[in-house]
Order: C-alpha cells, then sequence, then structure tokens
C-alpha cells in the first residue's frame, strides 16, 4: 500500500543518512516503521561486510557477540524481536554500559508537530522508548507523510499515557481536571481479556485533549493553560507526568534545539 511504502522510504532514508556502520550502540524503537529501520541497517552491514555472518542471540552480557560489533538496544518485547528476526543482536537497557551513549536511537511516532515534539504510544511502548532516546546522542524520528501535522492531537486523537493499573481510576479523574474528555483505559485483545499491559504490566490510558499549541505559540509565561483551553506541549506532559500514577506520557518533546542541550544530549529531534 502507498502508506507502507511511505514506511519503508522513510525508513531507507533515515537509515542512509543517519546509521553508520562504525557506530557501537544504536537504539531501536517500536512499531512497524521501525520494522523497515531495521531491515535497511541489516542490508546495510550486509552490503559493508559481506563475508560477515552473524550470529543472532538474546546476549544478557555487553559484549557483541555478532559479527558485526554494534549492538541493539530494543524498546520492548516486539523491538527485541525485530532485531532478532534480522539477525543483530539486541542488548537490554539496564545491561548498558553505565558510561556508554548510544550512537543513535530511530524511533517511530505517531504524530509530529513542526517543533518535532512528537506523540508515541499508539502501539502501547512509551516508557523503554523514552529511555533509549534519552539515552542516545541523536533522536531520528521516521514517520510517514499521514503524521506530520504542525500541531499535536490534529489527525490523532488522544495521548497515551502509561499508568500503574492500581492508580488508573485516579489518574482517569486526575486528566479530566486537566481538561480531557472522557480519557480511558485501553482495552486488551480480546477485549474480554481486560486491559491491555505493556511490556512494564501497566496499563494505557488514552487521553483525548484539544489541539496543542506549539512552544513558539507562547508569548508569556501564562499562556496556553486552562481547563478547557489550549495546553502548550511541554506543560501538558509536565502536568501529566505530575499525577502520582502516572510512569510516563506519550508526549516525546525537548529532543531539539535548546532543550536537548540543556539536557546534555547533543544534537536530536532529526526528522528525516
Ligand atoms: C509505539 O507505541 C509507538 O510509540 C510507535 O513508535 C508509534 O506508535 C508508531 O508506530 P507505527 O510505526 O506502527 O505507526
Amino acid at each position: 500500500s502507498a502508506v507502507e511504502q511511505a514506511k519503508r522510504l522513510a525508513a531507507v532514508q533515515a537509515v542512509s543518512e543517519h546509521f553508520s556502520t562504525n557506530f557501537k550502540y544504536v537504539g531501536i524503537g517500536s512499531g512497524s516503521t521501525v520494522k523497515y529501520v531495521v531491515e535497511a541497517i541489516a542490508a546495510s552491514l550486509a552490503k559493508a561486510f559481506p563475508a560477515a555472518s552473524t550470529r543472532p542471540s538474546d546476549t544478557r552480557s555487553t559484549s557483541a557477540t555478532s559479527a558485526y560489533d554494534i549492538q541493539f538496544v530494543p524498546t520492548g518485547y516486539q523491538s527485541r524481536q525485530s532485531i532478532l528476526d534480522c539477525g543483530l543482536t539486541p542488548l537490554l537497557f539496564d545491561h548498558l554500559p553505565n558510561d556508554v551513549i548510544l550512537d543513535v536511537a530511530f524511533d517511530g511516532a505517531d504524530e509530529v508537530d513542526d517543533d518535532l515534539n512528537c506523540i508515541k504510544g499508539g502501539g502501547a511502548c512509551l516508557f523503554q522508548e523514552k529511555l533509549v532516546i534519552e539515552k542516545a546522542k541523536k533522536f531520528v524520528c521516521v514517520a510517514d507523510y499521514r503524521k506530520a501535522q504542525s500541531r499535536l492531537l490534529t489527525v490523532w486523537p488522544s495521548i497515551p499515557i502509561e499508568v500503574a493499573p492500581i492508580a488508573s481510576h485516579i489518574v482517569l479523574m486526575a486528566l479530566e481536571n486537566l481538561g480531557s474528555v472522557k480519557p480511558a483505559v485501553r482495552a486488551g485483545v480480546p477485549a474480554k481479556s481486560g486491559p491491555l499491559r505493556t511490556d512494564q504490566a501497566f496499563y494505557i490510558i488514552d487521553a483525548p485533549f484539544p489541539t496543542l499549541l506549539l512552544r513558539s505559540d507562547i508569548q508569556g509565561p501564562d499562556d496556553g493553560n486552562g481547563k478547557n483551553g489550549r495546553w502548550e506541549v511541554s506543560r501538558l506532559s509536565e502536568a501529566i507526568k505530575n499525577i502520582t500514577g502516572v510512569l510516563e506520557v506519550g508526549i516525546f518533546s525537548g529532543y531539539d534545539g535548546y532543550e536537548t542541550e540543556k539536557l546534555g544530549l547533543g544534537k536530536g529531534g532529526q526528522k528525516p
């Protein structure tokens, strides 16, 4: 389909511009677009090292075990599976040496705005993705044409939020107080099996909000706040994160420009 073709093209371009066979550690996000990224990386390695044979393995050590001296840090079960399927070596996030910074992290998004803020978590992964992205020198967001909107929540309907199951009711109430209309715990598949569980065995709440303002729309420190008003992207994200019971919010912002430097992450937030 045209969409699959667009995902593949975006992935191939992202890899050709932002992947190097000299890298040591590469973050791999979740979702259907990232699968194409992993395939493109495997193809680029096969081309660069035609004689090398990979030995896929689920290493818990810090040493490379494939013929390629690159370790791929997954962001969840499916992400790890795609790394293995392509004959590459996964290294779990909590087995990374402390002093290691990933050369790059590739990940998809559900919607991306003009300031490169993203909504993520449509596929129920977001917490590990944020961990991995924040450990990387550069975040390359790979997204097809449908997802580029000047403001978040233009087409994508809600913000995915990962919450502790025991707190889900109070988090729903707190979200309504912030102006979300009908936030809901995401059902599992099949729905009769109960709420969906994340890789952390948490729940996802999908919280609809009005379309979000961009940072650059904000004139003064008091704008963009209010129960039924429109929120500025990072302020809403912070307000949600402050609710007790929330593990992580599916708004990824501040990975470009000055905020990125402030976090000491180097250059990031690049979109192919
Ligand atoms: C996973 O929960 C998300 O953050 C994904 O990165 C996002 O949903 C994009 O997935 P697709 O590439 O499948 O659209």
